[in-house]
């Protein structure tokens, strides 16, 4: 029975309860949301990014009617910013008519993505020894077949300059390339070798591919925290600050504004190459056009995400603070101020309006995290009293990290707390009072990631049912988002995710609706409602199927699933203790037991147990299990 209380008020409900969390994880920027097309533009890739990376990947040389060359990635003096540190030579030997030598991009995928009849925009910086240097430009699908008619342009001089021109695409294409091709003899430079599709998401230049910015911007978000994640989670790395312009691999918003040729291209934590042409200026424009508060998230300096190491060096914690206070200057300064100045520069005169900053991400050293947390908060309300400045509560739902971070987080009455959690479907199911006991009187809470593990209907329903739980404590959980947002098929570090993409189609996973479902109906008010009686715990509920407890050590009895091969007992004394599996070691096995393969895996918080097969795939699983206390 439910008894909804509809003269009682609940707690308002914030209209940027639920927003997204974008971070650059599987390809999300380049290869993904940023409309760029051309791989490895300013050839800047390299083992560092990557061990099979290299200068020259996604290019590869070309010749026709003739001619021959050779091409070199150069980093000398003669480089066009000293920021883009690679560019690329071509000694050319094409004097023949009809001949041309030069090199082809396969994009990413199975390659360039083109539509009959759309207008895709070309631009490269060139430089020539030859007093004039042909260049033809021209798109072909991967058998060599045009796909648009030449583009003509000829480099004239030895000064760095930049030519652009149209393509209009013949024919539509998902394997397309694009070849760039110089003619008559001598050498020619080429960088910044870029394509972008004209129709971007509000033909933004610079801008966004629109299929994957429509989706995100059907969400209606009430916030877009960005860039990361681990992204952001690298301060203490050596190669922080390498001299020797070695990739740094923090992630420093400086270094993503301005003309996209003078940004450093730079090691990703996910193990890529990111060119940072999808900067915070982008950001901040995309959060203004889906109408979404910007949450940026700087790193603290600490490491996380599998590493435990804090910088000392009070020098670089003084820039990074200092970096801070530019960033909310170039968001929200005026335009006489230095970095107002800059951002309307780039378009925006306006302020950004950001009202809300992260420092730090699943910092895994409590102390060490929050010391160096204290002083960049001290030093943005002082110059910044309005910006709420949030905190995070390391990278799980439980533990000592996270009871030690909320303990230092309590005390020194930090306004909001960001937690992080990926969990089974279970967990979320059994979890839904989370936060009905959280201290009202203590900092608010952020869930700036969460997510069920899977992208299937089972794991979309448990995060729904997940999410009325938020929205109940409306009064203490302010914020929450899903992650990670995008995925790229075919370069994937982390799943489930809730937008996946190719070259030329996106799609929504069953998380994705059960988002726009929350976010597009939110309410003003939670309405008071009680129910009297609890559901049984029973049906699909796993992985697989399967049962998990977490510290709380919920037990249960007889927990069965049938299966297509009859039903199996996998417990019929499951309590959450880690001993009473054996062999119970490692993080998880597989075994064929009573017809059926169970996995069990403990460590000192988690004990789960769960059973599946892949002939199984096909079916609903059923979990059924008594509660040993009814
Ligand atoms: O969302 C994927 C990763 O999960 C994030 O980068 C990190 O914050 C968390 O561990």
């Amino acid at each position: 029975t439910m008894t909804v209380e509809t003269s009682g008020a609940g707690p308002e409900i914030a209209d940027t309860m639920y927003g997204i969390f974008y971070e650059d994880i599987n390809f999300a920027a380049d290869g993904g949301l940023y409309a760029e097309l051309v791989r490895n533009r300013s050839f800047e890739f390299g083992p560092v990014d990557n061990p099979s990376y290299t200068p020259m990947t996604a290019w590869t040389t070309a010749a026709t009617g003739g001619a021959s060359g050779s091409a070199e990635v150069v980093n000398d003096a003669g480089r066009l910013h000293e920021n883009n540190r690679n560019y690329l030579r071509l000694d050319v030997d094409a004097d023949r008519r009809g001949s041309a030598y030069g090199l082809t991009n396969s994009g990413y995928n199975t390659g360039i993505a083109v539509e009959r009849g759309e207008r895709y925009d070309f631009s490269v910086w060139a430089r020539t020894d030859a007093g004039e240097t042909p260049l033809v430009i021209t798109l072909h699908d991967d058998s060599g077949s045009l796909t648009s008619r030449p583009l003509r342009r000829i480099v004239r001089g030895d000064g760095w300059a930049r030519y652009t021109g149209t393509l209009t695409a013949t024919r539509t294409s998902a394997t397309g390339r694009l070849t760039v091709s110089a003619q008559g003899t001598g050498t020619v430079s080429l960088d910044m070798v870029s394509l972008f599709p004209r129709d971007t998401f509000k033909g933004r230049k610079n801008g966004l591919r629109k299929d994957l910015a429509e989706k995100i911007a059907a969400l209606e978000p009430g916030f877009l925290r960005f860039p990361g994640g681990c992204l952001v989670n690298t301060g203490s790395h050596e190669a922080y600050e390498a001299p020797d312009w070695e990739r740094r691999r923090s992630y420093q918003w400086k270094d993503t504004i301005g003309p996209v040729h003078e940004r450093p291209a730079n090691a990703n934590f996910w193990g890529y190459n990111q060119t940072l042409g999808l900067g915070y200026y982008e950001y901040f424009l995309f959060a203004e056009d889906i109408g979404a508060t910007p949450v940026p998230v700087v790193p603290a300096l600490v490491t996380g995400c599998g590493e435990n190491r804090a910088t000392d060096d009070p020098e670089l914690l003084r820039r990074h603070i200092q970096d801070t206070l530019d960033l909310i200057e170039f968001a929200n300064g005026p335009v006489t101020s230095e970095w107002g100045a800059v951002r309307a520069e780039m378009g925006h005169p306006e302020p950004f309006g950001l009202t809300h900053l992260a420092v730090g991400n699943e910092e895994n050293l409590p102390d060490e995290f929050f010391e160096r947390f204290e002083r960049f908060r001290a030093a943005i309300e002082a110059e910044y009293p309005d910006i709420t400045v949030i905190s995070n509560s390391g990278p799980d739902d439980t533990g000592a990290v996270f009871d030690r971070a909320w303990e230092l987080n309590r005390q020194a009455g930090v306004d909001m707390v960001d937690e992080h959690y990926y969990n089974d479907p279970a967990w979320f199911l059994e979890n839904n009072d989370r936060y009905d006991s959280y201290d009202r009187q203590g900092p608010a809470v952020f869930v700036g990631e969460y997510a069920s593990r899977g992208n299937r209907f089972r794991n979309a329903l448990a995060e729904a049912a997940y999410m009325t739980g938020l929205e109940r404590n409306a009064d203490i959980v302010r914020m929450a988002s899903y992650a990670p947002l995008l995925a790229n098929v075919d370069h994937v570090q982390w799943e489930p995710d809730l937008i996946w993409f190719d070259n030329d189609s996106s799609w929504g996973s069953a998380n994705y609706e059960v988002q726009k479902l929350f976010m597009t109906n939110v309410g003003d008010r939670v309405v008071p409602s009680t129910a009297s009686s609890t559901p049984q715990v029973s049906g699909p509920i796993g992985g697989a199927v399967g049962l998990s407890t977490w510290r709380t050590a919920v037990a249960y009895d007889d927990v069965r699933v049938t299966t297509p091969e009859g039903e199996v007992l996998l417990s019929d004394d499951f309590a959450g203790d880690a001993g009473q599996w054996s062999p119970l070691t490692g993080s998880g096995s597989w075994a064929v037991e009573d017809g059926a393969y169970v996995q069990r895996d403990v460590n000192a918080e988690n004990t789960m147990v769960t059973a599946g097969s892949a002939d199984w795939s096909d079916y609903d699983l059923e979990v059924t299990a008594t509660k040993r206390d009814g």
